[in-house]
């Protein structure tokens, strides 16, 4: 193929130029569920829509954390219309609205703990930002509603589980509170490593109530 000089600096520049994937091999976007986390943990607002509990970059084999190390990797956000926008997906449930916005710990440890493994691909704002979009791709508390699973109701695992890959086209990582009736908590959704389209999650976490009862999605 590199029969002359020149294709072979051809070659060695489109590689070079090509955006830089492989620090992590899938993204997996956290929702999650507050009606549920706030049985478990005192909240001061419970939002009746899915939140965004993180935005984590892994491998397959590997989770990543901390891929700068221990050190504050965090830059405050001073937009106010940022935060506000942030706030509204992304909250800190269990302190004050205004409190989050001014200390903000719960996006600066999800950021030095995970969004720092998207690190050169998607800066902080970018890694943000994407974490917005990709929520507003599914409105999955409507479309799950379409397909029939409404708050307040309980469902098997596999119905749940089954629903979310017609929804998203992948299966999800899921994870319930314990308890005697198990409550939805979590929903994982897995991208492939451009960010693009839905995968099947790897290794996905599934809740597993005694002789497979339904769980409440509460
Ligand atoms: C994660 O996967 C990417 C792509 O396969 C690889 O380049 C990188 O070294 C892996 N990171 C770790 C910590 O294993
Ligand atoms: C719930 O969140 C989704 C995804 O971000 C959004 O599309 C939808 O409008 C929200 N629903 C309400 C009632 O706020
Ligand atoms: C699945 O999600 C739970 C939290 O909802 C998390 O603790 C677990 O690490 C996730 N599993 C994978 C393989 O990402
Ligand atoms: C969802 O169903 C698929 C296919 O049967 C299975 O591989 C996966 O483990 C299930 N996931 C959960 C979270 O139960």
């Amino acid at each position: 193929m590199f029969n002359s000089p020149l294709t072979s600096v051809f070659f060695i520049l489109l590689f070079a130029l090509s955006p830089i994937y492989g620090t992590f091999e899938y993204m997996q976007l956290v929702l999650q569920w507050p009606t549920a986390f706030c049985h478990t943990t005192a909240c001061t607002i419970i939002p009746t829509n899915f939140t965004i509990h993180g935005l984590w970059p892994d491998n397959v084999s590997t989770m990543l954390n901390y891929c700068e190390g221990r050190k504050n990797k965090y830059d405050s956000i001073t937009d106010d219309k940022r935060k506000s926008d942030l706030y509204e997906h992304w909250p800190d449930l269990i302190i004050d609205k205004a409190d989050c916005l001014d200390h903000q710990n719960f996006w600066e440890h999800e950021y030095n703990k995970h969004g720092t493994c998207c690190l050169p691909s998607y800066n902080q704002e970018q890694y943000f930002n994407l974490a917005l979009a990709l929520k507003d791709k599914f409105d999955l508390l409507t479309s799950l509603r379409s397909h029939g699973i409404i708050p307040g109701t309980q469902y098997t695992v596999q119905r749940i589980n089954r629903t979310i890959k017609a929804v998203t086209q992948g299966y999800p990582n899921l994870s319930c509170t314990k308890g005697i009736t198990m409550e939805l908590l979590e929903i994982g959704i897995c991208f492939d490593s451009r960010v693009k389209k839905v995968i099947d999650c790897p290794h996905p976490k599934t809740c597993k109530p005694f002789r497979n009862q339904a769980i409440t999605f509460p």
